[in-house]
């Protein structure tokens, strides 16, 4: 167990921003996270908000946190279940998610290899669902554990109750700020098929591999590849992934954007919904390798935007504030933001 008071959140969120929380605690077993939250009650801090983090890949800070920051050290795969092809492991929130990839792939663990690389850790993978190279973890989740942030109880949903869809889950809704994810259940196979359903992947692999039968230690090194041909290391240039989700937009305002860009790139969502990605209309827009003083628009992927240096939380919201209305005005979209605005 480990508390800590007026404490630096900068190692803490991948942008680099550099806040403080009034109270910061890490647990490494749900019995001291209910301890903590039974302490808690009768403490003079009981008022404050909690806010659970993850690695902070996905958190932009935009001043101190005047509050607790909770964190699981929770690290531990256990094999619940096991048969000829399948396998079922319970893992703690507190893994790096990476750190989990490897092992699968490494033991042959198959349906999460597509998401090698992905900064951030296990309990985030459940709550922002996470996605690339045409996998997301819903696909492989079977039941999350929960502790209720007020009440200390312990509860298990099923995967259909973490209602999820394209980065999105009940934890970002309804459960928002309720519940610190404990652990996630994965239902993985022993068996492997590759998904090769992004266009990129594919190619590389039919070029690189021809004839060898591919394994998940492929996959992965091959999507690590990819995403380091695109993304920025947080560990050198502060960001915190793709910063905005791709817009759905209804067909009609497709079809007019289409006419005059024939070439607008698009997902098919149904007959009535496209998918554009959100990083063609910012590069449309100009923003493409554009600084506004210490923050940035990614020069090889605009959908990310990052902290050239000593930026503060204000400095990269500006920016996406910026980006958010130049793609309105050319447009007539709304661009979302995945990451969270954190203000206390
Ligand atoms: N594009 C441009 N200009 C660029 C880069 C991309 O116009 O400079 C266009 C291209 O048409 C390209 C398309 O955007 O085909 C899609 O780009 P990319 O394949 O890089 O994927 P994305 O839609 O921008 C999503 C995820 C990523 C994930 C990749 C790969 C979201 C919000 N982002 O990005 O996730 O790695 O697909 O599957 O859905 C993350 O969450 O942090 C993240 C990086």
């Amino acid at each position: 167990m480990n508390t800590k008071y007026n404490y630096s959140l900068v190692k803490h969120n991948t942008f680099g921003i550099d806040v403080a929380a009034d109270i910061f605690f890490e647990y490494s077993s749900v019995e001291e996270l209910t301890d903590f939250i039974a302490e808690m009650k009768h403490s003079p801090e009981k008022n404050k908000p909690m806010l659970h983090i993850g690695e902070g890949s996905n958190l932009l800070f935009l001043n101190d946190f005047k509050g607790v920051i909770l964190h699981s050290q929770i690290k531990n795969i256990q094999r619940i279940s096991e048969r000829k092809n399948v396998i079922v492991l319970r893992v703690g929130s507190g893994l790096k998610w990476d750190d989990f990839v490897a092992y699968c792939t490494l033991n042959g663990f198959c349906g999460i290899e597509n998401l090698s690389g992905i900064p951030g850790e296990v309990g985030a993978s459940a709550v922002q669902n996470i996605g690339a190279y045409g996998v997301e973890a819903s696909d492989t989740i079977l039941r999350v554990e929960l502790v209720d942030l007020q009440t200390g109880k312990k509860r298990l949903i099923s995967k259909k109750d973490c209602q999820y869809g394209y980065r999105d889950s009940i934890f970002k809704n309804e459960f928002k700020g309720r519940y610190a994810v404990t652990y996630v259940h994965y239902k993985l196979s022993k068996k492997f098929t590759p998904n090769l359903s992004y266009k990129a992947l594919k190619s590389m692999v039919d070029v690189k591999y021809e004839r060898r039968q591919l394994s998940p230690t492929d996959i992965r090194k091959e999507v690590i590849h990819l995403r380091d041909q695109k993304l920025p290391d947080p560990n050198i240039l502060g960001n915190a992934g793709s910063f905005f989700m791709n817009p759905v937009v209804e067909k009609q305002l497709f079809d007019q954007i289409q006419k005059d860009y024939a070439q607008v790139p698009f997902y098919e969502i149904d007959e009535e919904h496209v998918k554009i990605p959100a990083a063609w209309l910012i590069e449309q827009c100009g923003w493409k390798g554009k600084n506004v003083g210490p923050a940035g628009v990614y020069d090889k992927q605009p959908l990310v935007l990052v902290n050239c240096g000593g930026a503060v939380g204000q400095d990269i919201a500006k920016l996406a504030e910026s980006i958010c209305q130049s793609v309105h005005a050319k447009f007539g979209i709304d661009l979302h933001p995945e990451v969270n605005f954190i203000a206390s």
